[in-house]
């Protein structure tokens, strides 16, 4: 069973070629980070103009690299939630488009879904039910992880997702976008103890998260009290940037493993699954191995090309649907 993936729910045009939810012919990502990146932050329509200038050429490039025909596809997957509407559509219009063509099913994916599913392209020992953290840079999420395709949402963001934090947090501290990767990098050289950021819990025993205290703390730390007398951002030295930067990294990964751990105590889970941009964070990644294994739960989690948007963790979800004959008409919708 050959599945074509299609992703553009944010700022990646994806294409993937996947064989039976397992094996990546091809997954071609084209990056939009140089074009957002002086705005600190996605620009919906710009966002929008570069899917629909290099969609057809990333489709074509996915076929062109697995070695087949178009033909040779048994279905069409696209992500059709969540994301921004209008980039969305044009992943969807496309899917619909080659699905209308060739006469092939048409499998629409939630996208965090998929993210949870990039696990189990690399592992195939995951038992569920699974307790999986969606950490990425518009969502942050707990799902009861039932199968590939079964789904309870049990935990979510109430304000800003995590990897959002980490994009201000870097805008503050004068950082390039998207600030993850270099506020991971930097906070090796930090001292995570220096400055005790707020961690938010929520009421006792709540699943969901809120980020946008800590982002509110890391700017007054940095500018003072009284913003309205502050002109302009304090001249910082390197050190003081890198202890600011682990710091904060540390509350926000505290919060997240102490929830997914208590999830999956609470749901006595056989697995945790970890996926998004943010679980290339290597504290992250650190800190909940450690737990998981005090607990001797099991963790996954893919390599960073599949943590990242792409479109193979969609294509190989989209298996597990066309297997039970989950097909979607050309009448759905995207829904942001
Ligand atoms: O899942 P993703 O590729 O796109 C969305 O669906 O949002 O995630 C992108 C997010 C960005 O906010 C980026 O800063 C964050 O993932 N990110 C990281 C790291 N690598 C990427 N955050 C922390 N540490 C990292 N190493
Ligand atoms: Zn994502």
């Amino acid at each position: 069973m050959i599945i074509l993936g299609i992703e553009t729910s944010c700022d990646e045009t994806s294409a993937a070629v996947v064989e039976n939810g397992k094996k990546i012919y091809s997954n071609i990502v084209a990056s939009q980070q140089d074009l957002h990146s002086r705005f600190g932050g996605v620009v919906p329509e710009i966002a929008c103009r570069a899917h629909t200038d290099t969609i057809i050429t990333v489709i074509d490039k996915a076929v062109a690299e697995a070695n087949i025909k178009m033909s040779d596809l048994d279905a069409i997957s696209v992500a059709n939630t969540p994301g921004l509407i209008g980039a969305l559509l044009i992943g969807l219009t496309a899917a619909k488009s080659l699905s209308w063509i060739l006469k092939k099913p048409l499998i629409t994916v939630n996208h965090l879904h998929a993210h949870i599913y990039a696990s189990k392209i690399e592992y195939d020992d995951i038992d569920y039910p699974a307790i999986s953290l969606v950490v990425s840079g518009g969502h942050t999420s707990l799902f009861l992880t039932h199968s590939e395709i079964n789904f309870e949402s049990v935990g979510v963001t109430i304000d800003d997702a995590a990897g959002e934090a980490f994009d201000k947090v870097g805008k503050i501290l004068g950082l390039g976008y998207p600030a993850g990767p270099e506020i991971d990098t930097l906070s090796a050289k930090g001292n995570e103890r220096a400055i005790q950021f707020p961690r938010s819990y929520l009421k006792k025993g709540s699943l969901d998260f809120s980020f946008s205290g800590i982002k509110t703390a890391v700017l007054y730390h940095c500018m003072g009290q009284d913003l309205s007398k502050a002109s302009e951002m304090p001249k910082l030295t390197n050190q003081e940037i890198a202890d600011i930067a682990a710091s904060f990294q540390e509350a926000v990964i505290d919060v997240l493993v102490d929830k997914t751990i208590f999830a999956a105590t609470k749901f006595s889970t056989k697995s945790i699954i970890l996926g998004g941009g943010v679980a290339c964070n290597s504290r992250l990644r650190q800190k909940l191995t450690d737990s998981a294994k005090r607990r001797g739960i099991p963790l996954f989690y893919p390599s960073k090309k599949l943590c990242m948007d792409n479109a193979a963790m969609v294509a190989g979800l989209a298996f597990h649907k066309y297997v039970e004959k989950n097909f979607s008409n050309l009448e759905v919708e995207a829904i942001p």
